[in-house]
């Protein structure tokens, strides 16, 4: 039997593109989104069997469904891709409570809830390859995108302790770092009126769900995901001050009107 990979956020972005390279290499694809386009997927990836599973995951029910859906196909989990995520531009000052905590939900609180049966289903199994999308903005300070930046970074390094730890068991844990890339992520943040807004000086989200894919296979800690220009300004943070990059960010992140 063909091998399993569980990929939250299959739908569209870089989780598409990270499944189509999965099916490439045989892998059967159960893949979560929350709308109906998930239903799609299987015309996307002709050759593997797919399940698609249309879940909030901003909820515990929505992760119970995702979590009883895999467990009804009744066999190993090969890899998991942790990967769904969403962000909110504007001033901290400005922007709707209610939806920061909805994006805390989505981009630490499911992740750490499915994380939790992934984890111990590999470790029963003794073998598993964990993929956790996080984002270059773990590096930096994010102003106009104040609480986004924050919850990749709590999964930079949510991915680089449970790595460890989960050595033993023969399960590796890869983060995958991508700089801006071309999908909707930044429209959907509401980031039209920003450098953002554009999709033309972004990563190709192909590229991105390549470099994240290998890494996996690899059994690397992380990698950045896009071109040269992006892993360059990706090692220049390493040695700049908060303060500067935060500066740095903001010219790019706040809005013009
Ligand atoms: N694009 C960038 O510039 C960029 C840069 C760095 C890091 N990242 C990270 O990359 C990951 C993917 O982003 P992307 O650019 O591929 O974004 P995207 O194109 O907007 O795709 C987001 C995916 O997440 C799913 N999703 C959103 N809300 C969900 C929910 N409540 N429940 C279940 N699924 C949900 C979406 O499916 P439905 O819409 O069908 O629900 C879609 O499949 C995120 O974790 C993001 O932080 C992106």
């Amino acid at each position: 039997m063909d091998k399993l990979a569980l990929i939250t956020g299959a739908s569209a972005g870089i989780g598409l593109e990270i499944a189509k390279q999965l099916a490439d290499r045989g892998y059967d694809i159960a893949g979560v989104g929350s709308g109906d386009r998930i239903h799609d997927l299987q015309a996307k990836l002709p050759g593997v069997n797919v399940t698609p599973i249309q879940a909030d995951l901003r909820t515990e029910e929505g992760i119970e469904q995702v979590w009883s859906q895999v467990e009804a196909l009744n066999r190993p989990l090969d890899v998991a891709v942790l990967n769904a995520g969403r962000s909110l531009g504007g001033a901290f000052l400005d922007t709707d409570l209610e939806t920061e905590k909805e994006m805390i939900a989505l981009n630490i609180t499911s992740q750490v809830l499915l994380a939790k049966k992934v984890v111990r289903t590999m470790a029963d199994q003794r073998d598993g390859r964990i993929l956790i999308t996080t984002s270059m903005s773990a590096l930096t300070p994010t102003p106009y995108e104040s609480i986004y930046g924050p919850t990749r970074a709590f999964m930079f390094s949510f991915a680089e302790g449970l790595r460890e730890e989960m050595k033993e068991y023969g399960v590796t844990v890869t983060a995958l770092l991508p700089g801006a890339t071309a999908t909707d992520f930044h429209q959907t943040a509401g980031m039209g009126n920003t450098m953002f807004g554009s999709n033309d000086w972004k990563n190709d989200p192909t590229l991105v769900a390549q470099r994240g894919v290998e890494a996996l296979f690899a059994g690397k800690d992380h990698v950045i995901g896009g071109d040269a220009k992006t892993r360059r300004a990706a090692v220049v943070n390493k040695f700049l001050p908060e303060r500067i990059k935060a500066a740095r960010f903001a010219k790019d992140s706040k809005p013009t009107s």
